[in-house]
């Protein structure tokens, strides 16, 4: 097996991917960067972040409130010194993005736009008209070019972490050109693989997004935190499941039932708003888990509308006009067009919740050190305890440019404090690539298989669709977990049918099931445990908030083909007892 020796491995080139690698490089121009990822990093699911990045900069606005607003609308269970660093260092990070080129939106007077978003007191998202993502990955990605350390290994499928001695000491990887296995020794590595969107049927998340990191964190013994809380974006578009940004929202367009009524207003974020007037923290921008909740009410009602592509609401924009959705929401026009036959100049569009993000995930500290000493995280994949039990709409992106810095700066202390005669155990960091490589090596030439990869991916996405969806409860949740654990065994007897090593993409699809498997586990066995309702989780047969019991973070164990281990961890309180969630418009 070829060995390549790294200083830190990047598992992972989308936002939180490339912010650590250029941290490294700028840190310390020695450091050796091997820079990971299954796809070219332009190609990574940071690419379809659409709305922007929150970050305080207006002379009305405070940290406080950025503060206020993350920790409310995280119903309590974001770690608050996590929370009071992010929004410290949130506005740095986005004016170091403008430094290296990010074209945000201007206002007429030359100083950087902002627009609202869902569940913010103040306007505080900086855009670049729909298409931020693509943006702030192209700025990265461009400013990675300058630095001969990072060495890119694009179109590569990690597989294993090499953990010898307690810490964590490398990663197999196979080239997906040849199907070669590859062993990457590193003294620390950094896991930045975002989320797992896929393992439901309906969600904005790119093909790519299957948990692969989470579930190699996972399996070495890392726990997964706080991964029952999903979050349903408000406006997916039907059909397809991309994403129509909240800032159609933030710009002013309104959500209506068949009757063409304005319903969050019936669901504690009225008194309803005047047309063209958005006003912060209500109707239109509450929070996701509000605004998605609402929706099921009206389904369960009868208020919903019943389209070619199921049954849905109604976004109307076109009190907006032309201009201001052709220079503010582009995208979001072509989208509609595209895939609906919907101009939404003309026409109201038809959207419904959809799965967008994984408010839990690896977890890590706040300085994004996981508990396996030499293993770090950042962006989705990661639960840095920021994000609580609903993200509000526009933190992540800047949650991966703030703790994909940490995660390298971190990196760089755990090498510094390694002892000058702490080398790698050669031969023991070889025996662990081998069992990698038997592992890959007995699947892919098993030819006794007896199930196939899409049909249990398909059980398992039919599971979670109907049982942990927007609200559960606990026969659903029961069988979701017996479900899933029962998948995770008839893996063991999946088959590879395609026998080639160039771009196997079956070989890959399968690995990804294995992941998405695995992280399915701690996300039903998380829910199903926590009997309340809280943020993303809310449950029919427990429907308070439940502080006294379960303002603690989940924390799951992998224990093999076994049932995980489950165990909680406290939330950290420093300024902000646990209070009421108020988007009633009476707040100000
Ligand atoms: O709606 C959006 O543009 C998504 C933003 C986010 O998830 O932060």
């Amino acid at each position: 097996m070829e060995l390549i020796n790294t200083d830190v491995a990047i598992i992972g080139a989308g936002g939180a991917g490339l912010r650590a690698a250029i941290a490294l490089a700028e840190a310390d121009p020695t450091l050796r960067i091997a820079l990971i990822s299954k796809v070219y990093p332009m190609r990574s699911h940071t690419c379809a972040a659409e709305g922007g990045a929150a970050g305080v900069i207006k002379s009305d606005d405070s940290l406080d409130m950025h503060f206020d607003d993350t920790v409310g609308g995280g119903d309590w269970l974001s770690d608050q010194d996590c929370v009071e660093y992010f929004v410290k260092e949130a506005p740095k990070e986005l004016t170091q993005l403008e430094h290296w080129g990010c074209p945000w939106n201007r206002e007429t007077d030359g100083s950087v736009a902002v627009r609202p978003f869902g569940g913010m007191q103040k306007q505080r998202t900086w855009f670049a008209a729909d298409k931020s993502g693509f943006h702030i990955l192209h700025t990265l990605f461009q400013t990675t070019l300058q630095y001969p350390s990072i060495t890119r290994f694009d179109e590569y499928y990690a597989l294993d972490l090499l953990v010898d001695e307690g810490r964590c000491q490398g990663l197999t990887a196979m080239e997906m050109r040849s199907g070669m296995i590859k062993q990457f020794n590193a003294k620390a590595v950094i896991i930045a693989g975002g989320g797992a969107g896929r393992i439901f049927p309906f969600t904005t998340n790119g093909a790519i997004k299957t948990g692969d990191g989470m579930a190699m964190a996972y399996r070495a013994g890392v726990p997964l935190k706080d991964m029952e809380f999903v979050q349903y974006h408000p406006t997916g578009l039907p059909n397809t499941g991309s994403l129509l940004t909240e800032a159609c929202r933030g710009e002013g367009g309104v959500l209506v039932n068949k009757d063409g009524r304005r319903y969050l207003q019936d669901y504690g974020m009225g008194p309803e708003t005047p047309l063209g007037k958005p006003q912060l923290k209500t109707m239109e921008l509450g929070p996701r888990d509000r605004v998605s909740q609402a929706y099921w009410h009206e389904l369960q009602k009868g208020n919903t509308v019943s389209t070619q592509w199921g049954e849905c609401v109604m976004l109307d924009m076109r009190h907006l006009g032309e201009k201001c959705i052709n220079e503010r929401l582009p995208l979001v026009r072509e989208l509609a067009i595209a895939y609906l036959g919907v101009d939404i100049v003309k026409d109201p569009v038809p959207i419904r919740p959809v799965v967008h993000y994984m408010m839990g995930g690896i977890s890590t500290d706040m300085q994004a050190a996981t508990p396996l000493p030499g293993l770090f995280a950042a962006g989705e994949c990661a639960c840095v305890s920021l994000n609580g039990a609903n993200r509000l709409g526009s933190n992540s992106l800047v949650e991966l440019l703030v703790f994909g810095k940490s995660a390298a700066l971190s990196a760089i202390k755990h090498i510094q404090a390694l002892p000058a005669a702490n080398v790698a155990n050669a031969a023991a960091l070889a025996a662990r690539a081998g069992e990698s490589q038997a592992r890959i090596r007995a699947l892919f030439s098993r030819t006794d298989g007896t199930e196939s990869m899409s049909g249990l991916r398909k059980e398992m996405m039919d599971t979670m669709e109907k049982n942990v969806g927007i609200y559960r409860n606990e026969a659903g949740l029961q069988e979701a977990v017996d479900k899933i654990a029962a998948l995770r065994l008839r893996y063991q007897n999946v088959v590879v049918n395609d026998k080639s090593n160039v771009f196997n993409t079956d070989l890959f699809q399968v690995l990804e099931l294995g992941c998405m498997l695995d992280c399915a586990e701690a996300l039903t066995v998380g829910a199903l445990a926590r009997k309340e309702s809280r943020g993303a989780h809310q449950r029919l047969d427990f429907v308070q908030r439940d502080d006294a019991s379960y303002m603690r973070h989940s924390m799951v164990y992998y224990q093999g083909l076994n049932a995980p281990r489950l165990d909680y961890l406290d939330v950290v309180i420093t300024k902000s007892p646990p209070g009421v969630r108020d988007y009633s418009g009476d707040h100000k």
